[in-house]
């Protein structure tokens, strides 16, 4: 993992260069989405710690990109990796990327620990009542596969789920982010770790979008 991070952070260095010198407007067939792989794995898959992009809502792709744009998302991972990479789409090339990420197969993590999927699946699909945990099927969708800006979370990596819960508990990430921060914020780390197993062991095969 600290090898990762720190071949990461030299990607990360390398890519305002990359970003600096691209200076054709992205087609839909071109969309330099290799800037983006380099990170997020081959296909989008994801490639820790970047998560996967592969299928994800397009809505919500192109306000996440926004956000890195106009640093509201502000963890520690956000500003490392992505504001560089962000700040200098046009709106066109953001599109474009959004557009081409959102139509592609997804692979599941399968990171998860099986033995946690069964409490994790619980408490997606009826809360938890007198912890005033709400239930995540009400937005995310009985498949996990979210809609217009509501992210799927089907077979995201355990990882990179526990870390963005516990940014919004650490009070990062809060800007346009509602009702998120204070649904994280009920969650205990033990009840964290088990959605996270549940989440990334699942994959939805006939997810529509
Ligand atoms: C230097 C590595 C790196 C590069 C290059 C990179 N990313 Fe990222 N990306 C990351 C990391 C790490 C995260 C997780 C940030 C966090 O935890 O907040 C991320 C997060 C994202 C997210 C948020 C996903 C979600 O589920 O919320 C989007 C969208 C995204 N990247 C799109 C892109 C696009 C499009 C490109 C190419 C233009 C790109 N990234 C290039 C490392 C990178
Ligand atoms: C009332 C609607 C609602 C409910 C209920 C809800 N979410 Fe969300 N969730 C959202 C929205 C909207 C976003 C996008 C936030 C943003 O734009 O930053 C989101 C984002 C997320 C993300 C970020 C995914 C990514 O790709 O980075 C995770 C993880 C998440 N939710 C987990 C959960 C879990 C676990 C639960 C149940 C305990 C839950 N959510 C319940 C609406 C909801």
């Amino acid at each position: 993992m600290r090898s990762r991070l720190a071949e990461a952070l030299l990607i990360a260095a390398a890519s305002t260069i990359l970003f600096a010198g691209l200076a054709s407007p992205a087609g839909a067939e071109d969309p330099a989405i290799g800037n983006c792989t380099w990170c997020h794995g081959g296909g989008a898959q994801g490639y820790l710690p970047a998560p996967r992009l592969a299928g994800q809502q397009r809505a919500y792709l192109r306000a996440q990109l926004e956000r890195f744009r106009m640093h509201g998302r502000d963890a520690p991972a956000s500003i490392q990796f992505m504001w560089a990479a962000a700040e200098n789409l046009s709106d066109g090339r953001m599109r474009a990327l959004t557009d081409y990420l959102a139509a592609l197969d997804t692979k599941p993590a399968m990171d998860g620990n099986p033995a946690l999927e069964g409490r994790g699946r619980d408490i997606y699909q009826n809360g938890v009542a007198d912890e005033n945990i709400v239930a995540c099927v009400a937005c995310h969708g009985p498949h996990a596969t979210g809609v217009g800006a509501i992210p799927r979370l089907d077979g995201l990596s355990h990882s990179y789920l526990v870390r963005r819960l516990t940014d919004w508990q650490n009070g990062y990430n809060r800007a346009g982010a509602t009702p998120m921060p204070h649904i994280a914020g009920n969650l205990s780390p033990d009840q964290i770790d088990a959605l996270s197993s549940y989440l990334s062991n699942t994959r939805y095969a006939g997810a529509a979008r």
